[in-house]
């Protein structure tokens, strides 16, 4: 498979067509961005890092009955994958309360949400990700009131099976992002599950796993990524 023409440079990813139709490359790059867009930097490998995490759970995911668009790694940081038709929501998925839901409304950091909170942001760096409701992304014509219950249905299966995953490695899944897209009709997970977009804390000691590390300088954020990513495929040989 041949990368042709760059259709998409974002903050982290860098999205090529390819000489098959219906599939792209995304190539993880190491450049970490966080407080939209106000912190920036390169770190060697960390691309490969969350390209690596983001493979093996997604094809997780799949084996578990989640359609993603996840087809194939080329090396340790180019993903193929079907090019989806993109829909531009942040769907973020929470497990215990923790960034910006405890800065923004009276939950104690560290309590549990039970059952989990579903929060839908607006794609749009330019307007900062406003947070959405139901009624706003219809009207907005973002999806369909059907194509909504499918997210929020496709959202919660992810977060059982991840959060599952992640315990059996001693990890805590506090709350992740994702994306989706359409692929004709169906609506399939896209982009990344990785340390860039999960907030994992350790479960024994509470160190944080993830982005934290880079957003809040708590420590070497590549030695942690390293080890996160060795500990999530590690879990392969368990199931
Ligand atoms: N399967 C796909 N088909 C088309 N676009 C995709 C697919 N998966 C992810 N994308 C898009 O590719 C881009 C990935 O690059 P990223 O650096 O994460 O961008 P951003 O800065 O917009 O978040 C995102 O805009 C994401 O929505
Ligand atoms: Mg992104």
């Amino acid at each position: 498979m041949k990368q042709k023409k760059l259709l998409y440079a974002g903050k982290a990813k860098t999205v090529y067509r390819t000489d098959t139709k219906g599939k792209l490359i995304v190539e993880f790059r190491d450049d970490i961005t966080a407080f939209d867009g106000g912190k920036k930097d390169v770190l060697k490998n960390k691309g490969s890092y969350n390209a690596e995490v983001s493979a093996f759970v997604f094809r997780y995911l799949e084996e578990n009955g989640v359609k993603t668009h996840f087809v194939k790694m080329l090396d340790p940081r180019h993903m193929v994958v079907n090019e989806l038709s993109m829909i531009p929501l942040e769907v973020i998925v929470r497990n215990i309360a923790a960034g910006s839901i405890v800065r923004n409304y009276p939950f104690k950091e560290g309590s549990k949400l039970n059952p989990p909170v579903i929060v839908i942001d607006y794609k749009d760096d330019s307007r900062h990700d406003p947070m959405l409701n139901d009624d706003l992304i219809v009207a907005l014509k973002l999806a369909t009131p059907q194509e909504l219950r499918k997210i929020k249905k496709m959202a919660l299966e992810v977060n059982a099976l991840l959060a599952r995953l992640l315990a059996a490695q001693g990890i805590t899944l506090v709350d992740f992002k994702i994306e989706f897209g359409r692929k004709g009709k169906t609506i399939c997970l896209g982009d990344e599950i990785s340390m860039d977009s999960m907030r994992l804390w350790d479960k024994k000691t509470g160190e944080s796993l993830d982005k934290d590390v880079y957003r809040f300088n708590k420590g070497d954020v590549m030695a942690i990524y390293n080890t996160v990513a060795t500990r999530i495929t590690r879990s392969k040989k368990k199931r």
